[in-house]
């Protein structure tokens, strides 16, 4: 294996999601013994054996924040493909957190961007989930997002819908648009989790850890981030 030498990415190879979910278990738990208040939290598939492992622990969240990565434009929070409903159903239902932030797909733009932003300035995030699209996006941070962005409407691209369709009934009904985090609110997180898991990730979690820093692979940017964990199953480690 090897790595940039700019880099501090940790690469953890496990062998399998359920491993991955219990190693990112251990991060989170050692996070909460040492004070950790503040959890950026993802969605997708990648993280639910870490969820499941989480409401399954006796690890207490009541005096804990949530604040999540996106949202789609255009569901309700009530909507089975909404991720406000997807944390309700993997974690928060189980487990209650203080208080859980997520953006509002059904609010106009320019007032959820700063109300979001407003947010994370009060809540500074101290662990982030991540998971990585195929395109190495995090978040919903396209390839070619400024580094330099917080909060944002972001046009998903054709590879993330497709990627995306399998939670619902036909393309047509994929949002086309979300709210996420920028990158910029990211690497503003003290430590930062990221898992993948499947041979469909191996390339993105290369360009990640040994290609250029780069806007058109946006998870590269965690070569300069000072304390960053990657959680990869042999699949995803593959081309490393
Ligand atoms: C979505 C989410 C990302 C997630 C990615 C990968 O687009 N916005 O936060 O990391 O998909 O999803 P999965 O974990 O299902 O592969």
């Amino acid at each position: 294996m090897h790595s940039t030498e700019s880099s501090n990415i940790k690469i953890e190879v496990v062998k399998n999601k359920e491993a991955g979910g219990k190693k990112a278990f251990e991060y989170i738990k050692e996070a909460v013994n040492e004070g950790a208040k503040v959890f950026g939290l993802a969605t997708g598939s990648t993280p639910e054996t870490l969820y499941q492992e989480l409401r399954e622990s006796d690890l207490d969240f009541s005096d804990k924040i949530a604040v999540n990565l996106d949202e789609y434009i255009g569901l309700e929070a009530d909507h089975p493909q909404s991720y406000a409903y997807f944390m309700q159903e993997q974690l928060f239902d189980t487990k209650p957190f203080k208080e859980t932030h997520i953006p509002d797909g059904m609010a106009p733009e320019e007032a959820e961007v700063e109300r979001y932003n407003g947010i994370l300035e009060k809540h500074p995030i101290d662990v982030q989930i991540l998971g990585i699209g195929t395109n190495a996006h995090i978040g919903f941070n396209e390839p070619g997002t400024s580094f330099d962005t917080k909060t944002h409407k972001v046009k998903l691209t054709a590879d993330t819908i497709q990627a995306n369709k399998r939670y619902f009934e036909s393309e047509e009904e994929v949002p086309k648009h979300a709210y996420s985090m920028g990158i910029d609110s990211i690497m503003a997180a003290e430590k930062i989790i990221l898992m993948a898991y499947g041979k469909n990730k191996a390339e993105a979690i290369e360009k990640t850890v040994n290609g250029p820093v780069t806007e058109e692979v946006p998870a590269s940017i965690l070569q300069q981030h000072p304390d960053v964990v990657i959680i990869v199953d042999e699949e995803a480690a593959s081309q490393l």
